[in-house]
């Protein structure tokens, strides 16, 4: 009786940990980036080498091996191992967001930590780029096998609209800003003639300290609409 007790127990452990492994347990680590950057994904190692260290990326329920035991599977230059096993990456881009997930073998022994890569993103909802008219940026991260709520309210991550001398601007009535709380924000405005080459960005925050960001950059293209505005004071 105690023994069958003693099995659900452990099977109810089992289960937990394995439910925990899946959807994000409490050692897990969250980086976040955004295109062209580099991210370092940590990986605290007490061994002198590398050489029974797996790094495995997945997305999308798709796993590959990045580095095994040690050595590159692929040759790209834009991975690294570090001295203490930590992966570098440069030059990110969107196609890098998911979980890696590094896997020791110690005395046949495996023991991993994983590691969610996010990557923000900022983008205008139309083409229509011109003094006069309204235009909205979206910012969004894009994650995979974590939640949104789990990023907001465990993880505290939180996405902030700036300008280029870096104020909030939350509280400017030029914007609208949709409320926070979510994975992904907007801002909507409406262009003036001032705003060519200005720059929005939208910055993400975790437990208040700045962590990456992206940005828009307003571009009028030619000299049309100089040329129009002159014009139109001209007949004015
Ligand atoms: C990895 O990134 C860290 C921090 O950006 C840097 O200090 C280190 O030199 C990089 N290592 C390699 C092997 O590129
Ligand atoms: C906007 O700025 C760019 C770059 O400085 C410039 O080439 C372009 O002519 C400007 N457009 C207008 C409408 O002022």
């Amino acid at each position: 009786m105690t023994d069958k007790c003693h099995m659900c127990l452990l099977g109810l452990i089992l289960l937990c940990s394995l439910l925990t492994g899946t959807i994000g347990g409490p050692l897990d680590t969250h980086e976040f980036c955004s295109s062209g950057g580099s991210v370092r994904l940590p990986y605290n190692n007490a061994l002198s080498d590398c050489t029974s260290t797996t790094w495995t990326y997945s997305r999308h329920l798709k796993s590959v091996e990045l580095i095994t035991l040690g050595k590159k599977e692929k040759d790209t230059e834009r991975l690294s191992l570090d001295s203490d096993c930590s992966l570098n990456i440069t030059k990110v881009t969107k196609e890098d967001y998911g979980s890696y997930t590094c896997l020791r073998y110690v005395n046949g022994q495996g023991t991993d930590a994983r590691v969610y890569l996010h990557f923000l993103h900022v983008s205008p909802s139309s083409t229509q780029i011109r003094s006069g008219s309204s235009v909205t940026l979206s910012c969004q991260l894009y994650y995979d096998q974590v939640y949104c709520d789990t990023l907001v309210r465990a993880e505290g991550v939180q996405l902030i609209w700036v300008n280029q001398a870096g104020e909030d601007l939350q509280t400017d009535s030029r914007y609208q800003i949709s409320p926070p709380g979510h994975c992904d924000s907007t801002l909507t405005t409406t262009l003036l003639d001032e705003d060519n080459n200005t720059e929005w960005r939208c910055l993400l925050t975790q437990r208040n300290e700045a962590k990456t960001s992206a940005a828009y950059i307003v571009r009028y293209s030619g000299k049309t609409q100089n040329f129009f505005n002159r014009y139109w004071k001209i007949i004015r």
